[in-house]
């Protein structure tokens, strides 16, 4: 006799993940994903000791606002980011996006402020990145000028590593060498090497929880707007709407970077394009 492991998904379980995960927060998961799905949610069956999938889901379910609810999410998510990815958007930022937005502001109201969002955050390697950019591009204004990034995800867990602002060697290892000794201070975390992010560039970042499908408590204007590959995880009804949310909070000039491989051909947007992966609001 055939004996089904507890874990396994059951097409129908998947297909109800997929339904529950996409009405929550617009991931689409395809067929495709479906041993992946399997692998992230054995884990959690495990730690709840739950029978199978369909006890796991009804136990979900029973609580939308629950913790479970989050931990799902939390499983499902895609959190793969290192500092300074796609490092052509950084060089762009420095060369072109903070002088262009110096030179609109020049003689204009509230030239001091400068406001920028890290829109799927995740572990914090690029809002501190795009803070580090940020304050060198500014050069000697930058202590003159109030600087906030707002940094946002979905995924609680990713959330308190950034809040942390401590890495690995590895991983700080695709910071430019002048920015790392500039913006990382050694310190040993369990008797491993690991850099902390300085205060300077911590505390220009808020961290918030955020579902990109939901409500925005705020409304800009930014002047930068980061929302890279987390778009890819979205159906294209769902990426026109955020598209066209970024746009009405970018004030006109603002920049927006997609990933490198969430170009906006084929989505209907009103951006001028820059460059690939970089969309202007006229
Ligand atoms: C692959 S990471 C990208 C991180 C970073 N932007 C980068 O490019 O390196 C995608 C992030 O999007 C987040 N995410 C997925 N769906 C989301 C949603 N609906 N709202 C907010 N964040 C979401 C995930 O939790 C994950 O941390």
């Amino acid at each position: 006799m055939l004996v089904r492991d507890e874990c396994e998904i059951t097409p129908a379980e998947f297909r109800r993940v997929s339904e529950l995960v996409h009405r929550h927060c617009g991931i689409s998961l395809n067929d495709g994903k479906m041993s992946l799905v399997q692998a992230r949610l054995a884990k959690r069956l495990r730690a709840g000791r739950f029978g199978t999938v369909t006890a796991y889901l009804d136990h979900v379910q029973a609580d939308p606002g629950g913790s479970e609810f989050t931990e799902l999410i939390d499983a499902i998510s895609t959190n793969l980011t290192s500092f300074f990815r796609e490092d052509d958007h950084f060089r762009y930022l420095a060369d072109h996006g903070v002088p262009g937005m110096l030179a609109r502001r020049r003689g204009a109201a509230g030239g001091a402020r400068v406001r920028a969002w890290s829109a799927a955050c995740s572990t914090g390697e690029e809002p501190y990145s795009l803070a580090m950019t940020l304050l060198d591009a500014l050069g000697p204004k930058a202590g003159s000028v109030d600087l906030k990034i707002l940094a946002t995800d979905i995924c609680t867990r990713v959330l308190r590593t950034a809040e942390a602002g401590v890495y690995d060697e590895a991983r700080v290892r695709s910071v430019p060498p002048d920015k790392r000794a500039r913006y990382l201070r050694p310190e040993r975390q369990g008797g491993r090497a690991a850099f902390k992010v300085v205060p300077e560039v911590r505390d220009a970042i808020r961290f918030r929880h955020l579902n990109l499908t939901g409500a925005w408590p705020f409304a800009g204007p930014f002047q930068f707007i980061f929302c890279r590959n987390v778009m890819i995880y979205f159906d294209k009804p769902t990426q026109e709407r955020l598209v066209g949310r970024f746009y009405d909070c970018l004030e006109p000039g603002g920049l927006l970077f997609t990933g490198h491989s969430e170009s906006l051909t084929g989505v209907a947007h009103r951006f001028r394009y820059v460059q690939p992966t970089i969309y202007a609001r006229p």
